[in-house]
């Protein structure tokens, strides 16, 4: 199972991967898991990067290619991954065909779709809370921590993502309907796209997409 998630910010890309990861073993690839890391860590990377996530826009697709390319030569990809937040642009989605076709020779087995109106993101993102420690995902009304504040998972301190401020996520937005949504019909034809309601509870959407991957 190879798969790319599309969808809006906050659409749940990030959650639905973590039940994927869960129940079929293969790896998530979060493009801005690995951004966010690389921020926190200080590096070169994560100081450019920051410029361009703070602002809610999209860093340079040479550079995110670049890390994507590398992750994917690595052994643990072998036996299947999820792309989440990958690709987000036209050039993002031609440099990853080129990359599995030519040098990894690996082919994609579903391109899904969560889509999510507009109005619902807002509420989503302001209210999603991340452990610090284990990255898991929480929303203060749909999926609370059973301990307000701390990770059920691991005691981690809950934290809000910089980029979760609701000037930044009305930018987010707008670069999603301006740059990535076409992605839908770069993809339409390929036989491997679907598209999924990604309103309803988390564990119903799943089971959308438990239809489509079994
Ligand atoms: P990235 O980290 O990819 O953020 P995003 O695409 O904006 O997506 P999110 O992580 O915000 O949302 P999600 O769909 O994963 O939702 P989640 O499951 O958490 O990118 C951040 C930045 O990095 C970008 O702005 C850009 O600068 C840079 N970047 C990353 N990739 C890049 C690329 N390829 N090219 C260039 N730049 C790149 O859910 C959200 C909340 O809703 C949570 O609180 C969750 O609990 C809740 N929730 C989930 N499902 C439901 C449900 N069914 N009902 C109610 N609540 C729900
Ligand atoms: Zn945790």
């Amino acid at each position: 199972i190879n798969i790319v998630f599309l969808g809006p910010p906050g659409a749940g890309k990030g959650t639905q991967s973590a039940k994927l990861v869960e129940e079929y073993g293969i790896v998530q690839i979060s493009t801005g898991d690995i951004l966010r890391k690389a921020v926190k860590s200080g590096s070169e990377l994560g100081k450019l990067a920051k410029k361009y996530m703070d602002e809610g826009k999209l860093v340079p697709d040479d550079v995110i290619i670049g890390i994507v390319k590398a992750r994917l030569q690595q052994d643990d990809c072998k036996n299947g991954f999820i792309l989440d937040g990958f690709p987000r642009t036209i050039p993002q989605a031609e440099a990853l065909d080129n990359m599995l076709k030519n040098e990894l020779n690996i082919e994609l087995t579903h391109i899904i779709s969560l889509n999510v109106p507009d109005e619902l993101i807002m509420e989503r993102l302001t209210g999603r809370r991340s452990c610090s420690k284990c990255g898991a995902a929480y929303h203060i009304k749909y999926n609370p921590p059973k301990k307000e504040g701390i990770c059920d998972a691991c005691g981690g301190e809950l934290v809000q993502r910089d980029d979760d401020k609701e000037e930044t996520i009305n930018k987010r937005l707008k670069v999603y309907h301006e740059q990535t949504e076409q992605l839908q019909e770069y993809y339409k034809d390929s036989g491997k796209f679907f598209e999924i309601d990604g309103v309803g509870e988390q564990e119903i959407i799943f089971e959308r997409i438990k239809e489509i991957v079994k």
